[in-house]
């Protein structure tokens, strides 16, 4: 299609959320966290006590996952089956449970065309690990972010102190390297730059320097 597409993808915490939702802003975009959507069913399978090794059931539930995301001067809110789980889902907990059901191949097949459908004008502007590389190959413009390990922890357990959670930085370094690990290390869709990708690296830049460089590739 020629519907404009900016992707957004890189490991947790490089700021590709915060950018995203910038950028989505700015252009006026539709808005998608492709991440949430992976929180979002880990969150469904424990509420329904669905194992990660019960592959047909967690098909089934990807299928007809009840979600609904509204994007504010909040930052975006995340329903399922009518209730609030916003806060719920951005634990690391949450994150790694994400991690496991995503490296499932049938489970990713079964949430490519409602990741698809977000696609829509005036355009859209998406964050995750795959957007640039599986679910939408032919976005005009895809950005890689990145930074290193430490950085991102750090990132994290701020983001996380603002929103009144308590977390340890020694623990939020290894969550994210064994999140990390599983992410580039599996065989379908692993964490990697499109090669049509403009990669940035975030350690020594502020969000602001990284917003200039992405509106300036998108040429705005
Ligand atoms: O981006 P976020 O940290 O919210 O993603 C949570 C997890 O969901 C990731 O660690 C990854 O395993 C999975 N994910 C994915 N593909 C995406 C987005 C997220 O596999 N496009």
């Amino acid at each position: 299609t020629d519907m404009p597409i900016l992707t957004i993808d890189g490991p947790s915490g490089s700021g590709k959320g915060t950018i995203a939702q910038m950028m989505a802003r700015e252009l006026g975009w539709h808005y998608l966290d492709s991440g949430a959507i992976y929180r979002v069913l880990a969150f469904a399978s424990l509420k329904h006590q669905i194992p990660a090794s019960h592959e047909g059931a967690l098909v089934k539930l990807a299928q007809h996952l009840d979600l609904q995301f509204e994007l504010d001067e909040n930052g975006l809110k995340v329903l399922l089956e009518g209730q609030e789980v916003s806060q719920q889902i951005r634990t690391e907990k949450a994150g790694n449970a994400a991690s496991k059901v995503a490296v499932i191949p049938s489970v990713r097949a079964a949430l490519l065309q409602c990741q698809r459908d977000f696609a829509q004008a005036p355009g859209l502007v998406t964050d995750g690990r795959d957007m640039g590389t599986v679910v939408f190959p032919d976005a005009q413009f895809k950005v890689f972010l990145t930074a290193s390990a430490e950085e991102r922890a750090l990132r994290r357990h701020k983001q996380l102190k603002e929103k009144g959670i308590e977390s340890n930085l020694s623990d939020l370094i290894a969550e994210i390297s064994e999140r990390d690990k599983r992410d580039s290390e599996r065989k379908v869709a692993p964490l990697l730059p499109a090669k049509d990708a403009l990669i940035l690296d975030s350690t020594e830049l502020g969000i602001t320097a990284v917003y200039e460089k992405v509106r300036s590739y998108c040429a705005i």
